[in-house]
């Protein structure tokens, strides 16, 4: 397993969402750990077929149990979610949900979930490891805003044997630099980092 963090930084624009990522990357640095921001927006993802080759296709591994396997940037997203200690994710709430982009990329798990029922030791055996998440949306109101993107960030990773340990979600932030405008919410942000970081390296016992 690489001694490096994965900070998903899920938004199709330069604003709060790469902030809180940042934040975060400071955070387990300062523990004295490594992490790797990667830019979803970067990436090009293809929609899942639903064509049913991921159930078919028993054989396949990481690249190439999808059909879609090398025509895509899919597999090298996914790469870290088997290899990471710890596993974060920043995000914007879109129409109460996950920014499409991610959602896209979530639907290709469907692989994993396959391969996790045909009891795949190489998706079944992975080690158990803890997620944590930032979501920012822009209305200050909103009581059930966060809770589709939870749900469905919580069921594509348990594909990967990642557990949903701690969420911070932040309403009214909605300008490019609002975030930046919070200390505190800054301050939590950088502090989850540090603790999750310690969290996961700490020695068993
Ligand atoms: C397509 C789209 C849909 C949005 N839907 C919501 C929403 O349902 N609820 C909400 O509170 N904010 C919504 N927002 C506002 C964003 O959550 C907010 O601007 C956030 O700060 C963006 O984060 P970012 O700077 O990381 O991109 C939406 C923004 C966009 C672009």
């Amino acid at each position: 397993m690489t001694a490096q963090a994965a900070i998903y930084a899920c938004s199709h624009r330069r604003g709060n969402s790469d902030h809180a990522a940042e934040l975060l990357r400071q955070g387990v640095e300062k523990a004295g750990g490594k992490a790797e921001v990667i830019r979803l927006r970067k990436h090009e993802v293809l929609h899942c077929l639903a064509c049913g080759y991921c159930d078919s296709n028993k054989d396949g591994r990481l690249a190439d149990r999808c059909v879609l396997g090398a025509r895509d940037e899919a597999a090298k997203l996914f790469a870290p979610l088997f290899a990471a200690p710890v596993v974060f994710f920043a995000s914007p709430i879109y129409f109460y949900h996950v920014p499409s982009r991610l959602k896209t990329w979530m639907d290709r798990g469907q692989q994993f979930w396959q391969a996790a029922m045909d009891k795949e030791p190489w998706v079944s055996g992975l080690p158990r490891r803890k997620s944590y998440s930032v979501f920012v949306a822009g209305r200050p109101q909103g009581e059930r805003l966060f809770e589709g993107a939870l749900l469905s960030l919580k069921y594509f990773l348990l594909n990967f044997n990642i557990r949903p340990e701690q969420t911070l979600q932040y309403r009214g932030i909605d300008e490019f630099k609002d975030l930046e405008g919070h200390e505190n919410y800054c301050k939590e942000i950088r502090r989850m980092g540090y603790d999750a970081w310690q969290d996961a390296t700490e020695p068993l016992g």
